[in-house]
């Protein structure tokens, strides 16, 4: 299954090193090439043997120690890897990464590869959900480093909790799937909207909301690594486009409306992930308002077209459309209502207020419904809800497509 690809495994001082014994068999039995890379205090609990006899190959420790031939070991390792893998990975390397510390063999090949990095962390409960472990993965997911776990469960200090380094063969499987991306949307052409919109008041002020373009970035990142042709509508966020990915970038929701209408006839599957504005200023004053002595400023509203709804009107036969529904109660019946008001083959519901959820998080907590159907998604990250959705997407247009 791996054969021809090559993993370069880091091993950080973390109790569980000597699971990655097993990572690095289940690797090599699946054809995978292995590097191993140990940090100095990952030695002192796994000898560096185990790891060289496992993987066949030296095991690299320190920048400058001479290993065989004089090749720059932490650069060809960076240049050699299909992914860099690091289990287990404490909470001192997560801090390294995040911060772009390299003082070591494996931080510094990790600073210099272009290649995917999947972490396993693994720590006691109280370190990873300290604060600035917590800002360390938040930072980490942002760069589009995988989490792999960790998971729950009894601890090597005798706790119980999270922290506890997700199972070997669980690692494996996440690895596989990550060097062997399954490109299931060849050919398709996609549209996603994402992020906010801004209406102007004047030219210094203006109204929007708090989406950070994180759930829509997701979704364009994943379609693409599925194959699919992605057109990215979105409105201003801090987020770097995904590569591979068209970004056209839009401001207020008339905008949005313009550029989705033009372009939804093409697609085969659109996904609306924004949050544009349902209203804009009446008048755009253009100078900026003057306070008049504590005298109230008064802004009348006006509605602002329906970019979901003006689709629905417009959809064509085999074609997908999957809305989101920002909700904060009444989760289920206020989103089927959109679901028929937006003509919508799926809408993703999610209540924005629960924790670990809605505007600008990591992860998302949503519930996938169709007029027949209502899937419960745990709390998992924005990357894996992205690919939940496009698995059902899919679903759907297979069954629209097959013949009556
Ligand atoms: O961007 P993040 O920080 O990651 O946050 C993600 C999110 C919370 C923004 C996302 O998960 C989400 O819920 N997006 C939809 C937000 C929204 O506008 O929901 P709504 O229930 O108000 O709108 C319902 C649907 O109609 C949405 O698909 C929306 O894109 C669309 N809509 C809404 C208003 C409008 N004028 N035109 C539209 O097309």
């Amino acid at each position: 299954m791996l054969s021809g690809k090559h993993v370069v495994l880091g091993v950080t001082g973390g109790i569980a090193a000597y699971k990655a014994c097993e990572v690095v068999s289940r690797l090599r039995k699946l054809g995978a090439g292995v590097d191993v890379i140990m940090t100095a205090n990952a030695t002192r609990l796994v000898a560096p043997l185990t790891f060289e006899t496992l993987s066949g190959a030296p095991v690299c420790v320190d920048t400058f120690e001479r290993t065989g031939a004089w090749d720059v070991r932490h650069i060809s390792l960076a240049q050699k890897a299909d992914l860099m893998l690091v289990a287990p990975a404490t909470a001192n390397l997560m801090a390294k990464l995040a911060h772009g510390i390299a003082d070591d063999m494996l931080t510094t090949t990790l600073l210099a590869t272009r290649a995917p990095i999947a972490l396993a962390p693994a720590m006691n409960t109280g370190m990873w959900t300290a604060a600035v472990t917590q800002e360390n993965l938040r930072i980490l997911l942002e760069r589009g480093v995988q989490m792999i776990g960790p998971g729950s469960g009894r601890l090597a200090c005798g706790d119980t909790g999270e922290g506890r380094m997700s199972e070997p063969a669980d690692i494996v499987a996440a690895a596989q799937k990550l060097l062997l991306p399954v490109r299931d949307m060849e050919g398709l052409r996609v549209l996603v909207t994402a992020g906010p919109t801004v209406e102007r008041i004047d030219p210094v002020r203006y109204l929007t909301n708090d989406s950070s373009g994180k759930m829509g970035y997701a979704l364009a990142r994943a379609a693409r690594e599925r194959g699919a042709e992605v057109t990215l509508l979105t409105g201003p966020t801090r987020l770097a486009t995904p590569q591979g990915v068209c970004a056209v970038p839009i401001v207020s929701t008339q905008d949005l409306y313009d550029e989705a209408l033009r372009r939804a006839p093409g697609q085969d599957i659109i996904v609306q992930a924004a949050a544009p504005a349902d209203y804009r200023p009446e008048t755009v004053s253009p100078q900026k308002l003057k306070k008049h002595g504590g005298e109230a400023l008064v802004l009348r509203l006006v509605e602002n077209p329906d970019v979901a709804q003006a689709i629905g009107r417009q959809k064509r036969e085999g074609q997908v459309l999957v809305g989101f529904a920002a909700e904060t109660q009444n989760l289920t019946d206020n989103a089927l209502r959109k679901l028929e008001a937006k003509n919508l083959d799926l809408i993703v519901a999610n209540d924005v207020t629960a924790e670990g959820a809605g505007f600008g998080t990591d992860t998302n907590i949503v519930t996938l419904l169709t007029r027949t159907q209502a899937q419960s998604l745990p709390r998992m990250s924005k990357d894996d809800v992205a690919n939940r959705i496009w698995d059902r997407a899919l679903e759907i247009r297979r069954e629209a497509l097959q013949p009556a």
